[in-house]
């Protein structure tokens, strides 16, 4: 995960369904991602449920994953990451885009999520793809010691 991201297009980033042998990559990139990184076991109980499944973005090597939870006609991201080495090329984007996809051809009507009011990236991905801000949960994460906030957002998948 050292490649310069200039050097990827977003249009050559493969998708790829997520399975328990990856969950190792996903831990690796979990860590870059946030400070409190889960455990590859976590991802393997995580992927052991009938209704939790994602996608890998990688070309050469794995740059980001999305994974999400489904049940009746409700998704959930769990878990969204990109490399720092590769962000601010598409690819969450593109994480998020095939997630929406794959659940309205499932019939799902809802997608939800949680993200720290502090994360103005995320939340600016979220708001880019249509989600709206639905709720808050106050001192939901801690951040370095500091009480924060989760902000509920919720997209429609009703046509
Ligand atoms: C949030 C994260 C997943 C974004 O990944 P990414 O691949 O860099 O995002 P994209 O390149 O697809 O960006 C899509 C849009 O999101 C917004 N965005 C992404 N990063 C941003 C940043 N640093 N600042 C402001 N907006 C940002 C922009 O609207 C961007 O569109 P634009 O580049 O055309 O302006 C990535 O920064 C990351 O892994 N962060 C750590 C883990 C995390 O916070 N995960 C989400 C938890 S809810």
């Amino acid at each position: 995960m050292t490649s310069p991201s200039r050097t990827i297009k977003v249009s050559d980033i493969e998708l790829v369904r997520i399975n328990p042998s990856h969950a190792h990559v996903l831990a690796a990139l979990h860590q870059d991602g946030f400070d409190s990184p889960w455990t590859a076991q976590a991802f393997v109980d995580l992927l052991s449920q009938e209704t939790v499944t994602g996608w890998i973005a990688g070309k050469s090597e794995p740059v980001g994953f999305i994974l999400i939870q489904t049940a009746a006609e409700e998704s959930e991201i769990l878990t969204l990451a990109v490399a720092s080495s590769h962000r601010r090329c598409g690819i969450a984007r593109k994480l998020v885009a095939q997630a929406l996809s794959e659940s309205r051809d499932a019939s799902v009507a809802i997608f939800h999520l949680e993200v720290a009011e502090v994360n103005t990236a995320a939340i600016a991905l979220y708001q880019g793809a249509g989600f709206a801000p639905s709720g808050r949960r106050p001192n939901y994460y801690s951040k370095t010691g500091e009480a924060v906030d989760a902000i509920l957002m919720t997209k429609s998948l009703c046509p």
